[in-house]
């Protein structure tokens, strides 16, 4: 078994004209395939520590030295971008009633979260992303990770994910990153959010 890159759930011209075709190809189709060659492999040279990433990423420490950061760099990086393709739709969707009512006990009001989860999105110095989480207490919280780090490296559990690297959003943004979050929030997938959401609290 390797890990393989999965398909786009959608067309790559599905998002526009929030999130280009042009864009749409060169993320799925290189930044993420290098993330996949490269994890496999550094995967490759420790055939015993096996392919779950989740697992291997949720106590990095057990992962063999030599290969520890580009499991980190690359398996993380084909886990977030895996599930960055599915927290996107063309559809127009809606967080549930359910997940809506603890947004809004967690921040104050839906706008209030946008406005915590913009600023982690803009803030994050270099390359990085901005994160809904379900934290360990269980409560949702907006975090944000550098390079490729994932959230179950701290215990969290992400239920929302967005990339800040500049691949993502330079060809049709170029320097204005604020202009590329504001139109994510019109292509989320709420109901790929509202499921990891019910699976993060099971
Ligand atoms: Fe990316």
């Amino acid at each position: 078994m390797t890990i393989l890159l999965p398909d786009l759930p959608y067309a790559y011209d599905a998002l526009e004209p929030y999130i280009d075709e042009e864009t749409m190809h060169l993320h799925h189709d290189k930044h993420h395939n290098t993330y996949v060659t490269n994890v496999n492999a550094a995967l490759a040279k420790h055939p015993e520590i096996g392919e779950d990433l989740e697992k291997l990423l949720s106590d990095v420490t057990a992962i063999p030295e030599d290969i520890r950061q580009a499991v980190i760099n690359n398996g993380g990086g084909h886990l977030n971008h895996a599930l960055f393709w599915e927290l996107m739709t063309p559809e127009k969707t809606e967080p549930s009633a359910a997940l809506l009512a603890d947004i809004e006990a967690s921040f104050g009001s839906f706008d209030d979260f946008k406005a915590a989860f913009t600023a982690a999105a803009t803030t994050r110095f270099g390359s990085g992303w901005a994160w809904l989480v379900v934290n360990k207490e269980g409560k949702l919280e907006v975090i944000s990770t550098a390079n490729q780090d994932n959230p179950i490296s701290e215990g969290k559990t992400p239920i929302l994910g967005l990339d800040v690297w500049e691949h993502a959003y330079y060809v049709k943004y170029r320097n204005v990153r604020p202009d590329y979050i504001k139109a994510f929030f019109s292509v989320i997938n709420w109901n790929k959010v509202d499921e990891l959401y019910a699976a993060a609290k099971a």
